[in-house]
């Protein structure tokens, strides 16, 4: 398993992994999606398997903070320790660029993935009332 930079050929596959795991309340439309992985304030990280993709995160850059725009791997690679790489990989590439922060926001009812950000170090500072439709969002931050 290795975790690189993204490439434009990887884009069908982290399509299919985000449609197939996201929360439905968090899913982009693909049009969105492909425009969020040509922005050039973004930055994606892939995880392969035998050279296919099994999961990504990207964030864009706000001055000191990267904001996680999205983390997900596929289904049978879950709890495996993906997740885990592809935070340190952005937790890392962020304290070289001296970014002092991450952040993010989750739909309160995702305990899987609140569980993993809190096991990754982030804190809850906030809560959005129903940004996700009826679901309200944690605000969560990582300070490097
Ligand atoms: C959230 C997600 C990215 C975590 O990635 P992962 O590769 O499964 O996570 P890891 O294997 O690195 O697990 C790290 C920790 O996360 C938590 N975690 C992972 N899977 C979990 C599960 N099924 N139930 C509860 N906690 C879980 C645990 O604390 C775990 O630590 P442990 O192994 O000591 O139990 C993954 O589950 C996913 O893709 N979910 C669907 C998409 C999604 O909801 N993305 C977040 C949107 S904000």
């Amino acid at each position: 398993m290795e975790i690189v930079d993204y490439n434009p050929n990887f884009l069908e596959d982290l399509w299919q992994i985000h449609i197939l795991t996201m929360p439905e309340n968090d899913l982009m439309t693909k049009n969105n999606f492909v425009d969020e992985f040509s922005q050039p304030t973004r930055k994606y990280f892939v995880c392969l398997q035998d050279n296919v993709p099994v999961g990504y995160i990207g964030a864009f850059n706000m001055i000191d903070d990267y904001n996680i725009i999205g983390i997900a791997v596929k289904k049978d690679f879950q709890h495996k320790g993906v997740g885990t790489k592809l935070i340190n990989s952005l937790i890392d590439f962020a304290k070289k660029e001296n970014v002092k922060s991450l952040s993010l926001e989750v739909d309160e009812t995702n305990l899987k993935a609140i569980n993993f950000y809190k096991k990754m170090g982030f804190v809850v500072t906030n809560i959005r009332k129903k940004y996700y439709k009826n679901n309200d969002a944690l605000i969560m931050w990582l300070y490097l």
